[in-house]
């Protein structure tokens, strides 16, 4: 086996121009290798950038300047159709906003990574539900987003990353909706899935008991990202 990181983040630069034209710079020559099976925390204050550096790591987006390659494979020059292709099945992403549609139940939300990679509804149906009995919502699959509460929604957004147990997994503060006790029971779902089945984390969180269960902590603040060295 090669020793090829999950993530390798080269010279990368990004920001933002505004309806003015002002210039928002928020990333700057960021440098970063993420190796196979490791546990990563992105912590910093609110505006620092880390959803979008989350966004670029996970090729949702690409960066200005500078390449990502993710197993090896370079985002940047590939095209938004591309770049979900390679995501498919084996990237999974837990948004800030959760993003889960509105128009389908928490079940489908979360059989919907599953639909695109050929196995049976039947089959989509079966793990999607035992996906959202992990996450604590066996008596809620029928009910659409709106009918949930902000945390049962975000563990809805969890179960739908979980489900098609991607090698690398993405979540932008998984447990900043959730009560104490839920918050550690989805923790300690993203930590067994890191143990047994190998999965990358790189999560985003300002909580603290979160980042200190992670094997790396990055601190990003004006555009640079630091090893935190305990
Ligand atoms: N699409 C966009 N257009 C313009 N500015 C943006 C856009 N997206 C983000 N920004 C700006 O970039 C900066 C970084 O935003 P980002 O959402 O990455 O911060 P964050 O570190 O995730 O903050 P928080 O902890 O509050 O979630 C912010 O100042 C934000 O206003
Ligand atoms: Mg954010």
């Amino acid at each position: 086996m090669s020793s090829q990181p999950v993530l390798h983040v080269r010279q990368v630069t990004h920001g933002f121009t505004d309806q003015s034209g002002q210039r928002l710079s928020v990333l700057e020559s960021i440098e970063l290798q993420i190796n196979p099976g490791d546990s990563v925390a992105i912590v910093g204050p609110s505006g620092a950038g880390k959803s979008t550096l989350l966004s670029l790591l996970a090729g949702l987006d690409v960066p200005e300047t500078g390449d990502i390659l993710f197993q090896g494979e370079s985002f940047s020059a590939e095209s938004e159709d591309a770049r979900a292709l390679i995501r498919r099945g084996r990237i999974g992403f837990v948004f800030q906003s959760f993003q889960l549609l509105q128009g389908l139940t928490a079940l489908e939300n979360v059989m919907l990574p599953l639909e695109l990679t050929g196995i049976s509804v039947g089959e989509a149906k079966q793990r999607a539900a035992k996906w959202l009995g992990r996450v604590g919502l066996g008596e809620r699959m029928t009910h659409r987003p709106r009918m949930l509460s902000g945390g049962e929604q975000q563990r809805t957004a969890v179960a739908r990353a979980f489900v098609s147990e991607p090698a690398l997994l993405f979540a932008d503060e998984p447990t900043g909706n959730l009560d104490r006790r839920t918050g550690e029971a989805i923790t300690d779902l993203l930590f067994n899935l890191n143990r047994e089945t190998g999965t990358t984390l790189v999560l985003v969180t300002h909580d603290e008991r979160l980042a200190e269960r992670c094997d790396r902590i990055l601190h990003l603040e004006n555009g640079q990202l630091l090893e935190v060295v305990e």
